[in-house]
């Protein structure tokens, strides 16, 4: 297929376009900026999702077969401080890129990128959430996703055309920037190693639950709803078991010789934080057969042992 990847120069379009490559898809990396490499990617296509005169320009040119829609303003935190620009660059911006294929490239597949955020208050059931499970989003940046895959779905189905909306869960891995509960931990750690800060980690709220899968198990449920047939809806991405961070945390120090202390930072707690995510990917594995293969334990050392080397 010829698979147009937004986004494709971030943590996790690096690890699809190299997947998609692997898997004799010709891929069409979409970056904002020129100066990007992207040397895993057959070609490059510089162009920016909130101006839809250059989305339609991009799609009508290339007629891809498909297109995973990664590009985003991925940080909760960020979104509080820039609302406005998350939903230029989340809502309008996956907008842009659904009616360009409605009006010029009918037959792409699309797969837009929302998060658990999504289901926010509901969260609160405390049991596993499915796709038909109401939305209650309670930050901008889950209430940019929530609008993002609403009018995808809308758009797709008044027009006819393939539109997926996975709704992943949080995932990690190597590669990822602070910012997110995995790196901002273990890249502490890593320089609490190496001498270069003193042994005390500042960490946020321990108790709150997420369901945390390994990027290369996210970006592979990705690939099978874009190479398989799919109905037009939505997709939970997740692996049903939660976590705290503090279990993160505990993970990381047991893997280390270093005593390190902890420091509650009230500052990096979130307003309207929903205690609890778990959800159910039923809907997923019974449509394409996906399934979580990695430990997460493993992935959480893996994704330490990889800030020791930066
Ligand atoms: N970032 C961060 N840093 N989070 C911390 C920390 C810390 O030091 N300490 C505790 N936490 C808690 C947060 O309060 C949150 O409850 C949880 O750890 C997970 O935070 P993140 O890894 O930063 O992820 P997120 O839930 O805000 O968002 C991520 O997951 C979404 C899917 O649910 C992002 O990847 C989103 O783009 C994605 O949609």
């Amino acid at each position: 297929m010829r698979i147009l990847v937004t986004g494709a120069d971030g943590f996790v379009g690096r690890y699809l376009v190299q997947d998609l490559v692997k898997r004799q898809h010709h891929v069409i990396g979409g970056v904002l900026h020129s100066n990007v490499d992207l040397a895993d990617a057959n070609e490059t296509v510089c162009f920016n999702i909130t101006d839809n005169h250059e989305v339609d320009d991009v799609i009508d040119k290339l007629q891809p077969d498909g297109i995973i829609h990664l590009a985003a303003q991925s940080m909760v935190g960020t979104a509080w401080k820039n609302p406005a620009e998350t939903l230029l660059i989340n809502t309008i911006g996956t907008t842009n890129i659904v009616r360009s294929v409605s009006q010029f490239s009918r037959d792409t597949k699309v797969v837009t990128i929302g998060s658990s955020e999504e289901y926010g208050l509901t969260g609160k059931l405390g049991r596993a959430l499915v796709e038909i499970d109401p939305c209650l989003p309670q930050n901008p940046y889950a209430i940019s996703k929530f609008s993002a895959g609403l009018m995808a779905i809308q758009l797709a189905l008044k027009d006819e055309i393939n539109v997926v909306h996975a709704r992943p869960f949080n995932h990690f891995g190597p590669h990822q920037r602070q910012g997110f509960v995995v790196s901002d931990f273990a890249s502490q750690i890593a320089k609490i190693e190496q001498g270069l800060s003193a042994p005390i980690i500042s960490v946020g709220d321990l108790g709150a639950q997420r369901d945390f899968t390994d990027v290369r198990d996210v970006i592979y449920a990705y690939i099978l709803l874009l190479e398989q047939e799919v109905e037009t809806g939505i997709y939970n991405i997740c692996s049903g078991e939660p976590h705290t961070a503090r279990e993160i945390l505990d993970i990381m120090l047991s893997n280390t010789q270093v005593k390190i202390d902890v420091q509650i930072d009230k500052a990096k707690f979130r307003p309207s934080e929903v205690p609890l995510f778990i959800g159910s990917a039923g809907k997923l594995m019974q449509a394409v057969g996906w399934s979580p293969k990695r430990r997460f334990e493993d992935s959480i050392v893996e994704t330490l042992n990889w800030w020791r080397n930066q």
